[in-house]
């Protein structure tokens, strides 16, 4: 059973490191920001409510994102674990997600913190739209104004949400500035340390 959260601003590497955390632990990644996505490209109403908060790099209402994943961790593949990507990304987030988290007695196991300076998130992010482009793609919050927006938002609302939890016993830190290898094996390194896998 294995429960992980990853934290870290836009552009840190979560969807790198998760794509590989899956497969490592066998278990369903969790990405707000993917599911939010896959909604507004299939214009349900749900995407369609979360469409202008998402192209302005704000976040959407708390309301709609808990209802979400508790949508999503309800889903069989979740009872064997899972690794949320993007969620919780406040305090009040955290707070409801603790709650449900201890009433449906699923303990996470680790909290790992993506650390990346902003000047490196908004580089990566830039280089992102980039890449993207080249390949004929587009995500509509990767304007260069948009990911400063992001970078903002993460730093009032997120980085703080992610400090409290510094001293919590499941929280391991990671220097996201190394290479994506050095950080995928830091990371199973301090997950191996943690008991987990
Ligand atoms: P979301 O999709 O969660 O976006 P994000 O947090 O802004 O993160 P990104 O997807 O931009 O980056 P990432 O950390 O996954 O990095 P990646 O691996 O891609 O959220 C999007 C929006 O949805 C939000 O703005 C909000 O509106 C809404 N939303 C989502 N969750 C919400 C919530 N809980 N509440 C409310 N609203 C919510 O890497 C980035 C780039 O860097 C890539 O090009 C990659 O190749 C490169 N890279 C990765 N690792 C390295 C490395 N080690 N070295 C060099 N380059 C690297």
């Amino acid at each position: 059973m294995t429960r992980l959260i990853l934290f870290g601003g836009p552009g840190s590497g979560k969807g790198t490191q998760a794509a590989f955390l899956v497969d490592y632990l066998e278990v369903p990644h969790i990405s707000t920001g993917d599911i939010l996505r896959a909604e507004k490209a299939d214009k349900t109403e749900l995407g369609q409510q979360a469409q202008a908060f998402m192209d302005r790099g704000e976040l959407v209402p708390d309301q709609v994102v808990v209802d979400m994943v508790a949508n999503r961790m309800a889903q069989p593949d979740a009872e064997a674990g899972w690794l949320m990507d993007g969620f919780p990304r406040n305090t009040s987030q955290a707070i409801v997600f603790e709650q449900m988290l201890d009433k449906i007695n699923q303990p996470y196991d680790c909290l790992l913190f993506l650390d990346v300076p902003p000047l490196t998130l908004n580089q990566r992010a830039l280089n992102r739209r980039q890449q993207m482009a080249q390949s004929g793609q587009q995500r509509s919050d990767d304007t260069p104004e948009t990911i400063l927006k992001r970078l903002t938002v993460y730093e009032q609302e997120t980085l703080p949400m992610i400090l409290n939890y510094q001293k919590h016993p499941k929280f391991i830190y990671i220097d996201g500035t190394l290479s994506v290898e050095e950080v995928t094996a830091s990371i199973k390194r301090s997950i191996a340390k943690g008991g987990v896998n």
